[in-house]
Formats: structure tokens, C-alpha cells, sequence
């Protein structure tokens, strides 16, 4: 059901991929609550192809950009203004990627060049994007940012391996830009904390089965799934959400604060 909440507003989404994708399955909410769109992504990830059925699904241009590159998004953003006639409401930031867990690195023994590398993509990207968006004066009085994260920031999770420390490292830059683009223009920024959820990037982590069915045990309400993820985005980036800023919000179905479950205690005891 729409409720045409982001009726007017013009808003940036980075990282759909394919259609299970959170930022995928994120822009067709937007669109379907009046929102007009940019998709990117890396330039690799658009040869694949796949992001122009959203595209045209959504009615929303494609623009590549590597967030690793100053230029790119410079070129983005430019880009996207002269789209939209104007500034930017909203921003998703839905991008990982950890070359030490491709390259099968424990983490006890990561390389420290592919460390730097992971941490650029998945955490100081949002600085890059926020810094562009900053030193344009691209986004609009009140605009909203989300960043999805997982709770390996706050306890470990110990195949999740150097994505535990970047994903760290995102919570603080979306806090501390936050503090800034708050005082400065009333932006808000948020990162969303996601359950489990079967995407490219997700199934990358080693054991991802049996983890995603350890959390829908260990989570009062199930596992939150890539659709609830995007109708809780679109509450963001609505008017209705305009004091909530800095803030890392658990979207999990409870997993967050559950201790134990009576389904695990039986698991436990089989
Ligand atoms: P996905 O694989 O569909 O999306 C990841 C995206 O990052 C891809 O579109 C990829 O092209 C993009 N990307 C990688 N390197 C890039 C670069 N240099 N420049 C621009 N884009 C780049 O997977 P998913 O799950 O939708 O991931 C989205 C976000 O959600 C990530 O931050 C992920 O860590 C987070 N998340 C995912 C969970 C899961 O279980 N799937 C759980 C909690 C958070």
C-alpha cells in the first residue's frame, strides 16, 4: 500500500545490484511513495546489466560511480541536480564489500592493503558521499541519509570477520557528519541496522545459512526481510521522522535485545 509519503521529494539511491538487493527493493518503494530517483553504482556492477530493469521500472537514470573516487561523485552529484533542477532530499547508502572475505582471509590474519581498501568502500564512503554532497551544498534543508550496518559493530559475530570493524567505523561517521549536517542544515543522519537477509553481499559471509536461521530463532518477530527494510527507510526519509538523527536503529524483528529464545533453549536441547 502507498501513502505517498516521499510525494515530491527527489532522492539518490547507491548500491542496487540485482533485484534482491536492499538499495533495489529500497527504490521501488520510494518510487512507488512519489519519489523521483538516481540510481548508481560502481561502473563493474552496471556492466553487469541487470540495474536498467529497475531503471526503467522506476523511471530513474543510471550513474556510475566508484564512492571510492572524489571525481565520480563530484560528477554524480552535479549530475543528479541538473536532473532533478535542484537539491536532494534523501540519500541510501546501501554499499559493502570486503576484499579480505573474498580472498577466504581469516581475521586473524587479514592483509592490511585489502583492510584499507574494505574500509574505503563500506565506511569512509559515506564521508566521501557526505563530503560531496557538503562542499556542493547538494542536499536540501531537512534532508535524510541512511546507511545499512549490522550489529557485528557492537558484539562479534566472528565470520563476519573485517566487515565487523568497518561496519563500526559507518556508525561513527554517520553519528559525528550527523553532529555537522545537523547544525548546519537540519540533515539527518541515520544508519539501519538490517537482520539477516539473503543478497549478494549477504550470502558472502561464510556460513550465511545457518546464521540467517540462528537469528529468525533468536528474533521475537522472524527475521526483518529486504521489503521491511525498505517500507522502514521510507518512514526515514519522510516528514515524519525529521528529529530522529545520529542514531544506529536496530530493525531485526528484536534480535538486538534478546537474550534467548524458548526456540534455541529447544534447539540446544535436542
Ligand atoms: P548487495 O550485494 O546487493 O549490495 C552491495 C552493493 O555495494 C552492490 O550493489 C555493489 O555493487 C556495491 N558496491 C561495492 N563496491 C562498490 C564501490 N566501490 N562503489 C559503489 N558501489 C559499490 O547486498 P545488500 O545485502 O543489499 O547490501 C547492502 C548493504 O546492506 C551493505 O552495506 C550491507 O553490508 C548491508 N547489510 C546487509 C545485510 C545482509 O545480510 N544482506 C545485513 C545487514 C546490513
Amino acid at each position: 500500500m502507498a501513502y505517498n509519503l516521499l510525494k515530491g521529494k527527489k532522492g539518490i539511491i547507491f548500491g542496487a545490484l540485482d533485484e534482491k538487493s536492499i538499495a533495489w527493493r529500497t527504490a521501488l518503494r520510494c518510487h512507488e511513495e512519489g519519489a523521483q530517483l538516481v540510481l548508481t553504482n560502481a561502473p563493474v556492477a552496471l556492466r553487469m546489466g541487470t540495474i536498467n530493469q529497475l531503471a526503467e521500472a522506476v523511471n530513474a537514470p543510471v550513474i556510475g560511480a566508484d564512492v571510492t573516487s572524489m571525481d565520480d561523485l563530484k560528477k554524480l552529484f552535479e549530475e543528479s541536480m541538473k536532473h532533478f533542477g535542484g537539491g536532494i532530499d534523501f540519500v541510501l547508502h546501501s554499499i559493502g564489500m570486503s576484499l579480505n572475505v573474498r580472498k577466504n582471509k581469516h581475521y586473524t590474519e587479514i592483509d592490511y592493503g585489502f583492510n584499507q581498501k574494505t574500509l574505503d568502500i563500506s565506511a569512509m564512503s559515506l564521508h566521501r558521499v557526505l563530503r560531496t554532497a557538503w562542499d556542493m551544498d547538494a542536499l536540501n534543508e531537512g534532508a535524510s541519509v541512511i546507511a545499512l550496518t549490522y550489529i557485528a559493530a557492537q558484539r562479534v559475530f566472528p565470520d563476519y570477520n573485517e566487515m565487523a570493524d568497518a561496519k563500526a567505523l559507518l556508525e561513527g561517521v554517520a553519528r559525528n557528519f550527523g553532529y555537522h549536517y545537523g547544525v548546519r542544515k537540519k540533515v539527518r543522519i541515520n544508519t539501519i541496522s538490517q537482520s539477516p537477509t539473503k543478497t549478494t553481499a549477504g550470502s558472502g559471509v561464510k556460513g550465511f545459512d545457518g546464521f540467517i536461521s540462528y537469528a529468525e530463532k533468536m528474533s521475537p518477530l522472524g527475521n526483518a526481510s529486504a521489503d521491511q527494510c525498505a517500507d522502514y527507510c521510507v518512514t526515514l526519509f519522510s516528514d515524519l521522522t525529521k528529529m530522529v538523527t545520529m542514531q544506529n536503529l536496530f530493525h531485526d524483528g528484536g534480535f538486538s535485545f534478546t537474550g534467548v529464545t524458548q526456540a534455541v533453549i529447544e534447539q540446544m536441547e535436542k
